[in-house]
């Protein structure tokens, strides 16, 4: 049998909604969803709290993918690029969830739970999920920024 890819997810009381639609999503689609929180059906809760376990998760490996969302992705994706090996792309619309994939290799998927309407992140996600980096010059740009991150720059 072949694994099932996991992939994590997390949010804060903002993303609370659509996190719990995304998850159906996902599980529809085959995939493991390990659910970092918040759990506690959209109280008020602080977004580093859950943004750090999920990229920290992504830095060590522990996941290949990941999707945070907070009110409007803004908080989530601060806290997600502090994280070496963290690319977190907050993506609104069709287009930026392509080109954040055949650009910039996002392993971490950013949505605004107060932007975007379940339908619309659905399409975000599923474009996401599905569209190759495309290497070539955007990978000596990725380069570029590991060595931020290396402290070579
Ligand atoms: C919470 O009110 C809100 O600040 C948070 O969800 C997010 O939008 C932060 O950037």
């Amino acid at each position: 049998m072949i694994d099932k890819e996991k992939i994590a997810i997390a949010s804060d009381h903002g993303g609370y909604r659509l996190k719990e639609e995304i998850k159906k999503l996902l599980t529809d689609k085959g995939y493991e969803v390990v659910d970092f929180g918040a759990g506690n059906g959209g109280e008020s809760v602080h977004y580093p709290i859950y943004g750090i376990k999920t990229a920290k998760a992504v830095s060590k490996g522990e996941f290949k993918r990941a999707i945070l969302i907070c009110g409007t992705g803004i908080g989530m994706s601060i806290v997600a690029n502090k994280f070496p090996g963290v690319r977190g792309t907050l993506c609104h619309n069709l287009f930026t969830a392509k080109m954040s994939r055949q650009h910039n290799d996002s392993n971490l998927l950013i949505l605004g739970g107060r932007i975007l309407d379940p339908v619309e992140a659905e399409g975000v996600v599923k474009m996401w999920l599905e569209t190759p980096f495309e290497g070539g010059r955007h990978q000596e740009r990725l380069d570029m920024i590991t060595n931020i991150e290396k402290g070579i720059v």
